[in-house]
């Protein structure tokens, strides 16, 4: 798909973001193989300049007269409409996109990776495009991976506490706004969401279903059965906004195929890659947004049963939702290409 080369040319779309930003560090943290880089985003940063590898890049503007000659991957991380455009367009040009939206994750001949879940999953990919999931489900996705070998997972119920990187630089802003104004007991408002978010939160992520259900909880049950291929597994979510710059934390109750011991599951746990065990209730030891924020790992606690049905299990997992939910599993996923 992508010859081997010395250095690769990667675009990133939408590299002023929250997660294009991230990327950038990522792209220079793991010395990613990089001939050069191309970043794109809005008019209004067109000119800035950010570092990567030691080297200054220029942000271009995007339009649909840029030029892509040349370039190996494109990290997609802006609006759906621009994944829509452009992965679409640049895939079909042999560039291999790799794309943080909703866009392209539920089609069946796109494939949904966690590289430490599913990366066989990378050796079709007939469209040249390649979703990573939701920021919430690639943690859960981890967290359920070494369960479901072991012993199989019948239901999963999950809440989710999302911090407002989630929703990307604007809304960072606002949080930080919003605390300053009320602290100063100034009058705030509210423009990314639709309430106050700073000492409030809000059980609405995404836009309503005739169901009732958020857009976001409908994404974790449908993205979890692909990655997982299990199309019958039961998942039900409820996604809550939180006053928490990054990370997102998840409380998850699992019905498991045969019973699991939480040593047992501690152990199937620490020995898939890229999870941390942190659980020692006696010292208070148990993941927190403050603790994984710009860490790599998932972490995950709290792991005890639920005596209240037949094989169940409760956990706590946190992870930077910048980092492993966007950024950093795009940027593995083209190492994986890479390596081939
Ligand atoms: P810009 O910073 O110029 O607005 P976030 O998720 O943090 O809000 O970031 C969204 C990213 O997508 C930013 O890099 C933003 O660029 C970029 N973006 C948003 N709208 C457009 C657009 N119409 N054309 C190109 N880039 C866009």
């Amino acid at each position: 798909m992508v010859k081997k080369k010395s250095g690769y040319v990667v675009a990133i779309l939408g590299a002023t973001g929250a997660v294009g930003k991230e990327t950038l560090e990522i792209l220079e943290e793991r010395k990613f193989p990089l001939a050069s880089l191309r970043l794109f985003a809005s008019k209004r940063s067109a000119g800035e300049v950010m570092s990567c590898q030691g080297k200054e890049w220029k942000v271009e503007e995007l339009t649909t007269e840029s030029s892509f000659a040349g370039v190996d991957f494109a990290l997609i991380s802006a609006t759906d409409a621009i994944s829509r455009e452009y992965g679409q367009r640049l895939g079909a040009a042999g560039v291999v996109v790799i794309d943080d939206s909703g866009v392209f994750r539920m089609e069946a001949d796109v494939p949904l990776v966690v590289p430490e879940v599913n990366a066989h999953a990378l050796t079709a990919m007939p469209r040249g495009i390649v979703s990573i999931p939701n920021c919430t489900t690639t943690p859960l996705v981890m967290a359920l991976k070494p369960l479901q070998d072991a012993v199989g997972v019948k239901r999963v119920v999950v809440t989710t506490f999302q911090s407002v990187s989630g929703t990307g630089a604007a809304a960072m802003e606002e949080l930080m706004t919003q605390t300053k104004d009320l602290m100063s007991f100034r009058d705030t408002k509210a423009e990314v969401y639709p309430y106050q978010i700073a000492f409030n939160l809000l059980p609405h992520i995404g836009s309503f279903n005739d169901g009732g259900d958020c857009s976001e909880e409908v994404k974790i049950a449908r993205e979890t059965r692909k990655i997982l291929e299990a199309p019958a597994l039961r998942v039900t979510a409820t996604t809550v906004r939180v006053p928490v710059l990054r990370c997102h934390s998840e409380a998850i109750n699992v019905e498991l195929g045969r019973p699991l011991k939480p040593n047992e599951a501690r152990a199937l746990l620490a020995a898939m890659p890229g999870v941390i065990v942190y659980d020692d209730p006696a010292k208070k030891l148990y993941p927190m947004p403050l603790d994984a924020t710009g860490k790599d790992e998932v972490y995950i606690g709290r792991v005890r049963e639920d005596e209240s049905i037949t094989n169940g299990l409760n956990l706590w997992v946190v992870s930077d939702n910048l980092r492993k939910g966007a950024a950093l599993n795009a940027v593995q996923i083209a190492e994986h290409v890479v390596r081939g």
